[in-house]
């Protein structure tokens, strides 16, 4: 198609003027549209697009998710060869650098993750103060935050090494964060980080760790959730990474940018949908009782939770790896009853018209929590897992977003339907 034809021609029935607008990247430029004006008092057209559905807002190279293929690459990368080869630290360092690293690339970043996994001992007194049955994506969107307190240099944003090290020590320390409040809520001492053990390894250590001198991971528990982290590293321009780049664009340092990330993914529609399947599949509590909970789902009652997703309108590639995950877990933890529901829930939704046509498939969290329960994680900290693993993709979002010179701070505008001007009445007179 020649370079003219790259165009759209507007016609503004209002008007009768008409408008070739340019095609990029198969987009138009909204402000493009705000040469369309009846006069020259008016203000131009506007685009409306509630929940950002059909915007892009920025230009990322960072994942590539193709909803109708059920594609999800990292850096160019099919999740199910990063999944099979790598591990989650290399796939940090892939979403956050854009290249896989070399041997020596690989061991200094370990090595520097490895040795900032410890928090300011102040940071204990925050968690002390929460109730004892506080939700621990609440104590994390609190202290991920309070982080920014204690390195005052992650301001620092056009300095490549200070925005290094404040990456290098959100990755590091999320999970001790997460692992505290933890053991907060169950009333047990803090384990301290193991520096002797893997980051996956670590972190079942600091969660797990009672009276042995030293803990021993399963290797198969600490591999699945290494593959679970991984699955959950990024995504595109989701709910939470959105509000990253939202944050990060009024050049906010990247702890608040992520407390503000964490607080988005706490939500039932988003990160915290692995918790409501597993309330959801309790609730069900049998597989007999299905079709009853699929009609329900159905009449609008309530939403199968696990399902559905803005983009995959075909299976979500992460769904199949978490799923031949839960059979390797099962081995060591012994099989979750709730496998069965969960199983026949997709079944049967995938043979049902209602859930066929709304294109609407089990999306990652959908089997992720059965694993978790099987673990031993309790359900409160599932949405706390999937932001450990997310810590990297919203880094890496978060850095492309303050090297893109063609962003600025976010400030969408919108369709006012308030009052007019009126005068205002004194209350005695109302
Ligand atoms: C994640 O964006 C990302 O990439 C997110 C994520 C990531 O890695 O960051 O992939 C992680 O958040 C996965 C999604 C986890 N959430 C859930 O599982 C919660 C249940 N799913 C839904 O709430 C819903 O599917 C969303 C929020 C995921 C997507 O919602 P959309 O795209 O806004 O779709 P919609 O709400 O407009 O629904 C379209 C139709 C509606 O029916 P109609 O009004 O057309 O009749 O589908 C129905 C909805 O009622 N529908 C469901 C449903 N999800 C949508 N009906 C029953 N069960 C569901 N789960």
């Amino acid at each position: 198609m020649s370079e003219s034809q790259d165009t759209l021609t507007i016609t503004d029935n209002r008007t009768g003027r008409s408008y070739e607008v340019p095609i990029t990247d198969g987009s138009i430029r909204a402000m493009d549209l705000r040469g369309i004006k009846v006069d020259e008092d008016d203000f131009g057209l506007l685009s409306y697009d509630p929940a950002f559905k059909n915007t892009a807002n920025v230009r990322s190279a960072v994942t590539l998710v193709d909803g109708d293929r059920g594609i999800l690459r990292y850096r160019g990368y099919p999740i199910e060869q990063l999944v099979e080869h790598s591990s989650f630290l290399e796939v940090a360092y892939l979403l956050i650098n854009g290249e896989l690293p070399t041997a020596g690339e690989l061991d200094q970043w370990i090595y520097d993750i490895t040795h900032h996994t410890f928090i300011h001992e102040n940071l204990k007194q925050f968690m002390d103060g929460f109730h004892h049955d506080a939700h621990p994506m609440g104590m994390l969107v609190s202290t991920v935050g309070a982080l920014s307190t204690f390195y005052p240099e992650a301001k620092d944003l056009d300095e490549s090494e200070a925005r290094y090290m404040q990456i290098i020590r959100l990755i590091a320390k999320f999970p001790t964060l997460a692992a505290f409040a933890y053991r907060h809520s169950i009333g047990m001492r803090y384990a301290y980080p193991d520096n002797d053990l893997s980051f996956t390894g670590n972190f079942l250590n600091m969660m797990w760790k009672t009276t042995e001198l030293k803990y021993e991971p399963d290797p198969v528990l600490e591999r699945a959730m290494d593959v679970l982290l991984m699955v959950h590293a990024d995504h595109e321009q989701n709910c939470s990474t959105t509000t990253m780049r939202a944050i990060s664009s009024s050049q906010a340092d990247p702890y608040s940018a992520a407390a503000g990330a964490t607080a988005a993914l706490y939500g039932p529609r988003h990160g915290g949908a692995n918790e409501a399947v597993l309330n959801m599949l309790n609730r069900i509590g049998s597989v007999d009782k299905v079709p009853e909970a699929i009609q329900g789902a159905k009449d609008g009652q309530f939403r199968l939770m696990g399902f559905g997703h803005r983009v995959y309108k075909n299976y979500d590639p992460r769904a199949k790896v978490v799923q031949n995950l839960a059979h390797e877990v099962f081995e060591v933890t012994g099989k979750n009853p709730l496998l069965d529901i969960a199983v026949e829930l997709e079944r049967i939704a995938l043979e049902d018209e209602y859930f066929v046509e709304r294109k609407l498939y089990p999306n990652v969290d959908f089997y992720s929590g059965i694993i978790y329960q099987a673990m031993g994680f309790p359900t409160e900290m599932f949405p706390v897992l999937f932001a450990m693993g997310r810590i990297p993709g919203w880094l890496a979002h978060w850095q492309e977003n303050v090297l893109d010179k063609e962003q600025a701070i976010v400030r969408p505008r919108q369709l006012y339907t308030g009052a007019g001007e009126r005068t205002y009445v004194p209350v005695e007179q109302r």
